[in-house]
């Protein structure tokens, strides 16, 4: 089938493609503008078999479909990144997992509190002094930027600038063969800005992950410079370019289901719950990296060659009515919700805990300070990304007076 996912409409309200998938064409055999031919899957339960089965990898490289070799111009950070834990399977996953996994349990992150809401509360003081505000670069951006940034020990006049070459890298599958060319000069930007990293905490050590990792490699054979970059790029790309996205899709679904935010206006308590329903109805990671299954495999009435590459939509199966009921709707008080946005089986999100924390304290303190907040814009004039891994705005201008 000939689908567009780069198309504004698409990019607008891809809702009624994924119903209209789901009931007649489950498993899709798509043609991707860059990428080529990938099955999309888009039924909950379908979605469920692929993120747990084994037999779906996340290493490309080991099937025969992907062993063809790069283009000699692709740049070096994007072959360094085929050795990030979320692109290989365990038990090499397991180790790269477990180097860091500490850094990001509930306990670990308790002392984190204080720095999202000094953040938060910064930034709503900034806001405050304007009349209307883009709530993306001003708000949503900042707070997980600034907290993945401390985490990991990253310059403070650097941030904006790797934000920029990440969001390049995360429409790389969007847009012309010339606009390819000016990705691939940031990437080589990005992979010397990740050495310039590794060689600073070499030289001077601080109480932070990217010196962590510098010394895991030093201790011996745990970490190779390689996947040292790799785990660099994933955690600051992972840890804002999501939560960015639940902070402002979650204030846009809020804005736009006015019950459902004089609710939470009313009823705090329901924060938890509600962060979780808004992970599910926004889906701030619309798609997660590719599966390549390793042997011929049946789903959805479809038989899938081997070494095939599956693409599983998340956002599909969040709002699959045969998992949630009303799944179109905004229901903050939604029980059960087992929702997919952190994805599931072993690459399940690690940092779901922080994004979570972050999530909670940045809406609930943006609806108290302003709650009347409203859309600067018509609701069809605010612009998606061009991404299909991440679903989130390009801007969203809000008038907060
Ligand atoms: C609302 C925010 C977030 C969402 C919706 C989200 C979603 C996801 C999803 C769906 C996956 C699975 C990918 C796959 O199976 O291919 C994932 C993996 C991952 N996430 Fe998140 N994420 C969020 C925030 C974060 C944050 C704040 C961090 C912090 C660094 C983080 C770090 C990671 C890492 C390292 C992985 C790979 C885990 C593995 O391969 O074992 N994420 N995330």
């Amino acid at each position: 089938m000939l689908l567009d996912t780069t198309s504004p409409q698409f990019r607008h309200d891809p809702y009624p493609t994924y119903a209209a998938l789901r009931e007649t064409e489950p498993v899709s055999l798509i043609n991707e503008p860059v990428m080529g031919q990938a099955w999309l899957v888009t039924r909950y339960d379908d979605v469920v078999t692929v993120l747990k089965d084994p037999r779906f990898s996340n290493e490309g490289r080991k099937t025969a479909a992907v062993q063809r070799k790069a283009p000699w111009w692709t740049p070096k950070v994007l072959t360094t990144f085929q050795n990030s834990m979320l692109l290989v399977d365990d038990p090499d996953h397991r180790r790269l997992r477990d180097l860091v996994h500490k850094a990001f349990t509930p306990k670990m992150l308790q002392g984190l509190n204080k720095v999202i809401e000094n953040v938060t509360d910064e930034r709503l003081e900034k806001m405050a002094r304007k009349k209307s505000v883009d709530l993306i670069a001003d708000f949503a951006l900042p707070i997980p930027l600034t907290v993945i940034s401390d985490m990991m020990g990253v310059p403070v006049k650097d941030r904006l600038k790797f934000h920029h070459w990440m969001g390049t890298f995360l429409e790389i599958r969007s847009g012309t063969k010339l606009q390819m060319m000016g990705k691939m000069l940031n990437m080589m930007q990005m992979y010397r800005f990740f050495k310039s990293l590794i060689n600073l905490r070499r030289r001077q050590p601080q109480d932070d992950l990217i010196t962590a990792l510098v010394n895991a490699e030093q201790d011996g054979d745990r970490l190779n410079e390689d996947e040292m970059i790799a785990m660099i790029f994933l955690l600051l790309l992972a840890g804002h370019e999501t939560t960015v996205n639940l902070i402002g899709n979650g204030t846009l679904a809020l804005l736009e289901n006015p019950d459902q935010l004089h609710k939470l206006q009313n009823q705090p308590e329901l924060i938890d719950s509600a962060v979780e329903e808004l992970l599910r109805f926004t889906n701030p990671v619309e798609q997660p990296a590719p599966r390549y299954n390793l042997e011929e495999i049946e789903l959805g009435g479809q038989k899938l060659p081997r070494g095939s590459r599956v693409l599983v939509s998340l956002a599909s199966a969040n709002r699959d009515e045969a998992a949630f009921p009303n799944a179109d709707k905004l229901d903050i008080t939604r029980t059960p919700n087992k929702h997919l946005a952190f994805g599931l089986g072993i690459h399940y999100c690690l940092g779901a805990p922080l994004a979570r924390m972050e999530g909670k304290i940045g809406l609930q303190r943006l609806i108290t300070r302003f709650p009347n907040m409203q859309l600067g814009v018509k609701p069809d004039a605010v612009q998606w990304r061009t991404s299909m891994a991440v679903r989130g705005l390009k801007a969203l201008p809000i008038v907060v007076e």
